[in-house]
């Protein structure tokens, strides 16, 4: 029987693993780095949604620069879309839309935010991030979706970046060479200005640099 079954997809069986943990909360689990030696002083809910400190901090800066438009690739869940949509009701204004490509993982995502008291401020697409259309001038871009088309979608979607805005990339640590590299690459081409904060994952926080003038 074993041998018949299909592999489950990472995102699915992680899917199966967020069940199961209720939401009860445990030490990070991804391994330690050099700027980063110590990843158990951290928490998550499942190893695909990010770690509990780094959803903190993107509520917190929700709050701080009140973004009128978010936008999230890679929902999974919607655990940090709710927890980005946590910030905007807190400023009374602003909406999050999210993208997750996987359509099981997008119609958990779904049933999970349709009964979210947060879902006035979400917006939540089955689509690709390399495919959605968004309308107007993107405040705060979390990028989160898969690894290897991160440079892609941060550029494609710059142009409609605010200047003065910010963009967030998730898994920039020294483990995931390919999004650090991504964006020390988009840095040296003269596009962003990046900051590395040692988090088990690694988080890249960015302006694009027309901001810097
Ligand atoms: C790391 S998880 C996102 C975690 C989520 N942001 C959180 O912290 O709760 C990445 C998700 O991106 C989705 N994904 C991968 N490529 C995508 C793409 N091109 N567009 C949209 N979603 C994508 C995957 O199916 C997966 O569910």
């Amino acid at each position: 029987m074993g041998l018949f079954r299909k592999k489950l997809k990472q995102e699915h069986k992680i899917m199966l693993q967020h069940d199961r943990a209720a939401g009860v909360l445990q030490s990070e689990l991804h391994r330690p780095t050099p700027e980063c030696p110590n990843p158990e002083h951290w928490s998550m809910i499942d190893s695909m949604t990010a770690e509990i400190e780094v959803l903190e901090f993107i509520a917190t800066l929700v709050t701080t620069i009140k973004p009128r438009l978010v936008v999230e690739t890679g929902s999974f869940l919607g655990v940090s879309t709710e927890w980005i949509a946590r910030g905007l009701e807190r400023n009374g204004f602003g909406k999050v839309i999210s993208c997750e490509f996987d359509p099981v993982v997008y119609a958990r995502a779904k049933e999970r935010l349709e009964a979210s008291p947060l879902k006035p401020w979400i917006e939540l697409r089955n689509q690709s991030s390399l495919e959605m259309k968004i309308e107007g001038t993107i405040d705060l871009f979390f990028s989160d979706s898969d690894p290897s088309i991160r440079e892609q979608e941060v550029k494609r979607f710059l142009p409609q970046i605010n200047p003065n805005g910010i963009i967030l990339i998730h898994d920039a640590s020294s483990h995931h060479k390919v999004i650090r590299e991504a964006a020390r690459s988009m840095e040296a081409e003269g596009l962003l200005s990046v900051v590395f904060l040692p988090t088990p994952r690694g988080l890249a926080v960015a302006q694009p640099r027309a901001g810097r003038s």
